[in-house]
Parts: C-alpha cells; structure tokens; sequence
C-alpha cells in the first residue's frame, strides 16, 4: 500500500515550486501572455456594504441550480433571501444553446410568478464556467468545463442568450444586468459584511479562485471601469505547471471530455476525486491486490464513484473498517474483506488529502501575490461540496498553510460562504446599478 500512497504525496518543497510556478502564471496571464491561468476580468470591485435593493439572481454553476429574490438591506445586516432549486437535464445541459436557455428561463418564469414584484426585478447571472466578460453585463463563454456541451454557446455572449430567451418566454420585465462567476459571486457574499474578505474559491464539482487585483497590474483592456481595483477571476482550475501528477492523473486526463484541459481542477474538484479512487483501486485489484483480483462492477465503469462515495469512505473511523464494508456491500460488493475496506479508505484519504494540499498550495500563492509578507488579514471564502462535506478537508487546508506560510498562517482564513454565489451575484446587480 506505501507505493500506492506514495504515488499521492506532495511534499513541501514540490509545494514551493508549485507557488512559484502559479505565481508566474498568474503575471503571464495578467499580461494577456500565454498562460494557463486566464486571470479574466471581472469588472466589478469588493462592495461597500451599503448596496441595497431587491433583486433576482440565477446562480447556474452545475445541473443542479437556484433562483434566488434576495433584499439588500445595505445597513450591515443579513440579506434577506428566497430561492428554489431547479435541475437541467443531461440533454439540456449537451444539446444547444436555445435547450439550454429555454430551460433556464422557464424556471425563472415559474420562480418569479410565485413572487409578488418579482417579475419586474433586475437579475444578476452567476454563470460559472469561464467567461471574457468586457463589461459588467456582457460576455463570451470561452470553452465549456465539468462535462457540458451545448452546441452554439462557446463564443457567445451569455447575457444576450438569456435576454433572448426570457423574451421568447414572455418574461421580458426582467431584465439581466450583471454577468459573473460562482468564484466572484462568493467573494462578493463575503465581502458585502467583511472588508478582509480579498479571495473567493470554490472547492465543488469544479474548482477555481478569484482575488481582488490592483486594476493597474491587469494589463487587459478594461473599457471604461475606472475602480483602483477590481476582482480577477482566475479560472485556476486550469493551471498545469508543477503540478505532482501521476500515472492515475495522466489516464483520468486521456479518458476525460477535455483531454489536456483543467489539469488541476481534475486532482482537486469533486467531479474527478471519485474517479481517481476508482483508477487506483483498478489497477491493484487488476495486480491480485484487491477483491481477490476481481473487480467489482462499481469500480469498473467511468464516474459511478463519485465524490459522495469517497467521502462516505474517509467517515468510516472504526480500526477494521467495518463501516465501508457496510458501503460496499450496499453498492452491490458483498465478498470484500476488511482488507480490501481498510485498503480503499487509505486511497480515498491519499487521493483527497493531496487534493486539499493542492488547493491550499494555490490559496497560498494568490494570498501571497496579494500581500506577500501578510501585512494584513484576508478572508478566502469558500463554498462547495468538496469544502463543506469531505471529512478533514478544511483542516487539511489549514495544516498545508502552516507548512507554507509558518507562523503567518495566522494571517489567513477560509470562510464557508454556502450558496454564496447566488447571493453575490445580487450584490454585483446592485452594484453594477450604481457605477
Ligand atoms: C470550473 C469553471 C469555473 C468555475 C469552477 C467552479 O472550473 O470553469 O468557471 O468557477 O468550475 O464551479
């Protein structure tokens, strides 16, 4: 098994190059060099607080989203917020763009009448796929990630989309002002009641960070925004430098929708943790390591085993792993011995502990291009699945800053902002009505 769990370690010093390496990303890509970080513009700043208003969101992130109404009282206290969820059809969310966007705009239809004066709010649009945006309610989706594919979006502006097809739906009273990502929009959240709060980070089906940038070091065309500074959404998911990949890594990539592409959200985000448990687990049942060289069907087939199960995994404490027995046996595998048990649960852990090193290694290198000898507190706000639910992932997050970072670890918290997105985005609205 040592072999195994050293195929996943990630050392301090291969840590060092990776912030190294991100950093150096992160200025190519500000310059509008060649990077795999595309530090996109945001085109919005931390809010004040004082923004106020009713508004509409749609935070649309995965084919599980949510429509929001939320009251900005702009005083320091809480936001009042209704929402509902609604969920895409693996069709809606592969095949066009008119599928897709009629979807969208029905719920808001359904959501809205429910709502006395909610039809004639304006809406704020977390879209959290990356996005060329060149102002607050304007922009292009650059390529799908996390598995969608429906035809006639990419190169498109999205907001316009949306417009579109809230008209065809007769819904036209409402009307889309602000356009951002589920990074940003979990930031804003933050921000709105804490001035500390300088980065936003999701840790869920996918992952990806954005930060609070001086606008004079984004050497990007900026229109007409004319803010000191402005939130950079990096799209780190992307990132491929440095990065301690492995042979499970290197298939997971090749079997993938997006061969090449976001090679660090596929070691870090909830859609990818499953599979690589399942990767190793194949490779050590096909050596006679594992279920008696016979490979359960749960583990033989391309994403059943899902972040959810991996997590149900590492919450097993019992020495002889009884509790995952019980787990395989209800996933249909009745013959394993508490070996094989004990043997997953020591994947599970190496696959997503590297994941949380990784994740804490990138927090490190933004936090630090920001403020590089930690002057000043910051508050990263984070959300998602992977952050909120995998048993000692925030505390490995933790552990990896004060192997970083040292005694000025101090310096840094993460924040769970859950369904900070959607609430965001209503800030960005408000905002983007009082530039
Ligand atoms: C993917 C998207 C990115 C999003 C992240 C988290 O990486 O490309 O825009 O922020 O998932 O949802």
């Amino acid at each position: 098994m040592s072999e195994m769990e050293a195929l996943f370690e990630y050392p301090a010093a291969a840590r060092r190059r990776t912030i190294t390496a991100f950093q150096a990303e992160m200025d190519a890509g500000l310059r509008g060099e060649t990077s795999s970080l595309k530090m996109l513009p945001a085109f919005v700043d931390n809010p004040t607080g004082k923004e106020k208003g009713e508004f509409l969101a749609l935070d649309l992130g995965g084919s599980n989203y949510r429509i929001l109404r939320v009251s900005l009282p702009g005083d320091g206290r809480l936001p009042d917020v209704t929402s509902r969820k609604f969920s895409l059809s693996m069709e809606e969310t592969t095949r066009d763009a008119g599928t897709l966007f009629g979807a969208l705009a029905r719920s808001i239809k359904s959501f809205a009448a429910g709502l006395e004066g909610a039809a004639s709010r304006p809406l704020g649009f977390t879209f959290s796929f990356p996005i060329r945006q060149h102002s607050i309610d304007r922009g292009e989706l650059i390529l799908w990630t996390k598995g969608w594919s429906a035809a006639g979006v990419v190169g498109r502006d999205v907001v316009g989309l949306l417009n579109e097809a809230l008209a065809r739906e007769s819904v036209g009273g409402v009307r889309v002002v602000s356009l951002d990502n589920d990074t940003t929009g979990t930031q804003m959240a933050r921000a709105y009641l804490d001035p500390a709060c300088d980065i936003g980070c999701i840790l869920g089906t996918g992952t990806n960070i954005c930060y609070r940038e001086r606008a004079d070091r984004i050497r990007k065309p900026l229109g007409s925004y004319a803010k000191a500074a402005m939130i950079v959404n990096m799209e780190s998911g992307g990132f491929d430098k440095d990065l301690p990949r492995n042979r499970f890594d290197e298939k997971l990539d090749a079997e993938s929708e997006n061969p090449g592409a976001q090679w660090e959200e596929k070691m870090v985000s909830g859609k990818y943790l499953g599979e690589l448990v399942r990767l190793a687990v194949a490779e050590r049942t096909g050596q006679g390591l594992m279920f008696g060289g016979r490979l359960p069907d749960i583990f033989a087939a391309r994403e059943r085993f899902g972040s959810e199960r991996v997590c149900a995994v590492k919450e097993d404490e019992t020495p002889e792993a009884e509790k995952v027995r019980t787990i395989l046996i209800e996933l249909g595998v009745r013959d394993a011995s508490s070996d094989d048990a004990a043997a997953l649960r020591k994947i599970a852990w190496a696959v997503s502990r590297r994941a949380a090193r990784i994740a804490a290694a990138v927090l490190a290198a933004a936090v630090t291009w920001i403020d590089p000898v930690l002057e000043r507190d910051h508050t990263i706000a984070v959300d998602g699945s992977v952050f909120e639910k995998h048993p000692g992932f925030a505390a490995d997050i933790d552990a990896a800053f004060r192997d970083i970072l040292g005694p000025r670890a101090a310096r840094v918290r993460t924040a769970l902002t859950h369904d900070g997105s959607g609430l965001g985005a209503a800030v960005i609205a408000a905002a983007a009505g009082n530039k």
